[in-house]
């Protein structure tokens, strides 16, 4: 399977709204992203992750099909040599590795395009897919955050994932073709 990362597009809000529109997906994201997710939802988030240059949300397609999003959001202050990174696929289109391919890419065009020195995650410790998603890529996982996250009226635990510039430059995972 052949995955992209291209910019989004006002013409992609349909095929958006069908895939991001998703409880299971809702679930395992901050509460920024919507639960329905409406029009207006999908083109304030177009027009966000096309509001920098490099962008830094991307769409991700699998043989030519868009199938979900990635983007790598900028920290502050002492902070600022850090990206958080942040994704989701389409439903139909979990299992077939396709989260791991593009993470893989982004990491390579995070590193590529910003001056930064280290990219992490916080995955809620319950994303089994997520967690195997970061270390198949070669992220190491630094801490765990007891009941940090509150999430659908429960406390939840996360993890926090990290790759540094270094260790992805002399990494022994082959990259993505
Ligand atoms: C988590 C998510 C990104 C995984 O995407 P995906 O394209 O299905 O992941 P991949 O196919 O690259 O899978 C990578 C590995 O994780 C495993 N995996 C994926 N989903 C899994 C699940 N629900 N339970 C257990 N393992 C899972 C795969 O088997 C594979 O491991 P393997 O190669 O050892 O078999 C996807 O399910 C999703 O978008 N979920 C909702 C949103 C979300 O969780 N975003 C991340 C927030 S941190």
């Amino acid at each position: 399977m052949r995955i992209e990362l291209r910019a989004w597009k006002v013409g992609d809000l349909p095929i958006l709204i069908e895939f991001a529109n998703n409880e299971r997906i809702a679930a395992n994201m901050t509460d920024s992203f919507p639960h329905p997710y409406s029009k207006e939802a999908g083109l304030k988030f177009i027009e966000w992750a096309t509001s920098s240059d490099p962008n830094h949300i991307l769409c991700i397609k699998a043989d030519g099909k868009v199938c979900g999003s990635i983007g790598l959001h900028a920290q502050q202050d002492v902070m600022c040599k850090n990206m958080e990174l942040g994704y989701w696929i389409a439903e139909p289109y979990w299992g077939q590795g396709i989260a791991t391919n593009a993470v893989t890419l982004m990491v390579q065009y995070g590193f590529k395009h910003w001056d930064i020195n280290r990219i992490f995650a916080k995955p809620f410790a319950v994303n089994i897919g997520s967690l195997r998603v970061l270390e198949k890529v070669g992220f190491r996982k630094e801490g765990l955050f007891k009941a940090a996250v509150y999430k659908r009226g429960r406390y939840i635990d996360f993890l926090e994932y990290a790759i540094h510039r270094t260790e992805w430059e002399h990494r022994t995972i082959e990259p993505i073709p």
